[in-house]
C-alpha cells in the first residue's frame, strides 16, 4: 500500500529554480520520455498550427488535411527561420516561411521555393521537395493528448501508455467531445505544476467552491500503476461544481458501478496530468519554457454530444477559475522556494505519496544522467 512507501526527502530548492538543472532537464529528460505538447483540440480543422516552445524547442502542431496530427520542428530548411509564431489556420494548406517564402504541405513535404534555380525558375525538384522538407518529431495522440519523444528512442507509445489506456478505458476515449480549452503562462518551474495536480491535500483549501466536507478527501486512495504513471482516485462527490450540479451533462457509459462516482487523477511522467470523472475530462500539458516559467494547455472534455452553450460556458469558466486559482499560487510558491531557506520542506506521509512518487523518477532520471539533483557546493 501506498503509505509504505519510503518517504524521502523533498527535492533541494535547485532543482526548481537553477538554470543548470534545467538545462540537464532538457538535455537527459524530457529528450527520452513521452512528453506532451498540447491537445488535438486546439488545433481542430485541416490547416490549423499550433506554434509552441516546449524543452527549448521551437514546435509546430499541424492538422493535415488527412486529419492526423503532426508535429515538426519550426525551422525553415533554407536558412532556419520559423515559419510561423502564432496559433492560425492556413487554408491554402500550405505553410509558407517569411523569410524567401519556401513554402510546405501540411505534411512537411516542400512544395515550392520562388526562384530556387534563379534565373530559369525552377522548382524544387521531386528529389529535393523530399529531402528538404519539415523535420518530423516522432508522435503519438492518445485521448486528444498530443505526445512527443525527441530522440526517438523512447518504448512504442503504445507499449508506454498501456497499463493507464487499460485503466481508463471505461471513460471512453472515442466519445470525447472538446468542451475548450484555455493557453495559460504560469511564472513557475514545470515541476510545481505537475506536482500540484497530484496534490490531493490542497483541494479544500486553495478551491474552497469544491469543498463538501472533508470525508470524501479522506478517502483518497493513492494509485500507481509503474514508475511513469501514478495519482490518486477519490469519491466523486468531492468535486461536483459550484453552481452546474443541476446540469443533464452525459456520462460515461461503460463505467462500472465501482468506477461510477470517482475521480481519478493521473500523472504521466514528467509532464502530462490527466483527470476523469463520470461527465468529464481534463487535461494539463506542462511545456517548460525555462526554470521559472512553463506554459500549459488546459482542456476539457465531455462524453457524448455536446451541452447547451449556456452550459458550455459555465462549465469552462468554473473549471478555469480552479486553474487560476492554482495558478496565483504556484506563482508565489516559485520564488518562496528561491529563498536559501527554501529547502526546508517536508512531505508529508499521510498525503504527499503522489508527490514524492514523481520526486523519486524525477530522481531516478537524473541518477541515470549522471546527475543526481543536488546542488553545486556553493549553494
Ligand atoms: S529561411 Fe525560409 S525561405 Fe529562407
Ligand atoms: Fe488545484
Amino acid at each position: 500500500m501506498a503509505r509504505e512507501q519510503e518517504q524521502l526527502p523533498p527535492l533541494h530548492g535547485n532543482a526548481y529554480r537553477s538554470p543548470e538543472a534545467y538545462e540537464v532537464e532538457c538535455e537527459q529528460l524530457f529528450p527520452k520520455a513521452w512528453i506532451s505538447v498540447t491537445t488535438g483540440m486546439v488545433v481542430p480543422e485541416p490547416g490549423d498550427v499550433f506554434p509552441c516552445t516546449v524543452a527549448g524547442l521551437s514546435l509546430l502542431v499541424v492538422r493535415g488535411r488527412d486529419h492526423e496530427i503532426r508535429v515538426f520542428y519550426n525551422l525553415c530548411r533554407h536558412r532556419g527561420a520559423p515559419l510561423l509564431t502564432e496559433p492560425c489556420r492556413q487554408t491554402s494548406g500550405l505553410l509558407t516561411c517569411p523569410y524567401h517564402a519556401w513554402s510546405y504541405r501540411l505534411d512537411g513535404q516542400l512544395y515550392k521555393a520562388p526562384h530556387f534555380d534563379r534565373l530559369d525558375a525552377q522548382a524544387p525538384t521531386t528529389k529535393e521537395q523530399q529531402e528538404l522538407g519539415l523535420i518530423q518529431l516522432r508522435s503519438a495522440l492518445w485521448r486528444d493528448i498530443v505526445f512527443i519523444n525527441i530522440d526517438g528512442q523512447a518504448d512504442p507509445f503504445e507499449a508506454f501508455i498501456a497499463p493507464l489506456d487499460a485503466r481508463l478505458s471505461p471513460w471512453s476515449a472515442e466519445l470525447l467531445q472538446p468542451l475548450g480549452s484555455k493557453e495559460y503562462d504560469i511564472q513557475a518551474n514545470w515541476k510545481l505544476v505537475a506536482e500540484n495536480f497530484i496534490d490531493a491535500w490542497h483541494l479544500p483549501f486553495v478551491h474552497p467552491e469544491l469543498t463538501r466536507g472533508m470525508a470524501p478527501l479522506l478517502a483518497v486512495e493513492d494509485v500507481c500503476l509503474n514508475a511513469d504513471l501514478f495519482g490518486f482516485v477519490m469519491p466523486q462527490g468531492y468535486g461536483e461544481r459550484s453552481g452546474v450540479e443541476h446540469r443533464a451533462t452525459p456520462v460515461f457509459p461503460d463505467l462500472p458501478p465501482e468506477r461510477s462516482a470517482t475521480i481519478e487523477v493521473w500523472c504521466i511522467f514528467p509532464n502530462t496530468l490527466i483527470l476523469v470523472e463520470p461527465d468529464n475530462q481534463q487535461v494539463i500539458t506542462v511545456r517548460p519554457q525555462s526554470a521559472t516559467h512553463s506554459q500549459e494547455t488546459f482542456a476539457d472534455y465531455l462524453p457524448g454530444a455536446p451541452v447547451s452553450e449556456t452550459e458550455r460556458e459555465s462549465m469552462l469558466a468554473f473549471s478555469q477559475h480552479i486553474n487560476e486559482q492554482d495558478k496565483r499560487l504556484l506563482e508565489a510558491m516559485q520564488p518562496a522556494r528561491a529563498m536559501p531557506v527554501g529547502d526546508q520542506t517536508q512531505l508529508n506521509r499521510s498525503w504527499d505519496q503522489a508527490v514524492s512518487r514523481f520526486q523519486l523518477r524525477w530522481r531516478q532520471c537524473m541518477d541515470a544522467a549522471g546527475k543526481d539533483g543536488t546542488p553545486p557546493a556553493s549553494d
